[in-house]
C-alpha cells in the first residue's frame, strides 16, 4: 500500500515538473519568435549580399548565421563609426539604431549556421 502511494506521489510529481517545464520551453520559444521576427523584419536590406538567413551569398559577403551576438553588434558599429572601413557596409548600417543593430544581432545569432 505504501508503495502505491508513493509511486501515485512520484507520477504525480514528475507529471508536475513535466507540465512546468513544458511552460517554460514554450515561454522562451515564443520570446524567441518575436526577437525572430523583429530581427528578420530589418533584415531584408541585407537578404541581397547575406543571404535569407544569414547564409552568406555574394562573394565577400561573409556568414552570419550562428555568428557571436556581441560580435555582430561590435562589426555593425565598427562600420558604422569608421573602424572597420567598408564604404557599402557602412551605408547599409549607418541608418541603424542600437536597438536595430540587436534585433538583427538576435537574428543572425539564433540561426543555424551551415556551410556553403
Ligand atoms: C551589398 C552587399 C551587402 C549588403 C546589402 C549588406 N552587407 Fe554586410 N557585409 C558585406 C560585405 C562584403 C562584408 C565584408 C566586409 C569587410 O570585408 O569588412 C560585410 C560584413 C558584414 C558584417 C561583419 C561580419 C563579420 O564576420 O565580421 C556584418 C555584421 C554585416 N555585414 C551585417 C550586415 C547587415 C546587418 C546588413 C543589412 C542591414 C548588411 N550587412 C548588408 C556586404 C553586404
Amino acid at each position: 500500500m505504501k508503495f502505491i502511494i508513493l509511486l501515485g506521489m512520484g507520477l504525480l510529481l514528475g507529471g508536475v515538473i513535466y507540465i512546468s517545464e513544458e511552460f517554460v520551453s514554450k515561454g522562451n520559444n515564443s520570446e524567441q519568435r518575436v526577437v525572430e521576427s523583429k530581427g528578420r523584419q530589418k533584415s531584408t536590406a541585407c537578404i541581397s549580399c547575406h543571404g535569407l538567413a544569414g547564409e552568406g551569398h555574394v562573394q565577400g559577403a561573409p556568414i552570419l548565421a550562428g555568428q557571436i551576438r556581441d560580435y555582430l553588434i561590435v562589426a555593425m558599429q565598427s562600420y558604422a563609426d569608421g573602424r572597420r572601413k567598408h564604404d557599402l557596409m557602412q551605408s547599409f548600417v549607418s541608418g541603424l539604431s542600437d536597438e536595430d543593430m540587436q534585433d538583427l544581432a538576435d537574428f543572425y545569432s539564433s540561426q543555424k549556421r551551415r556551410l556553403r
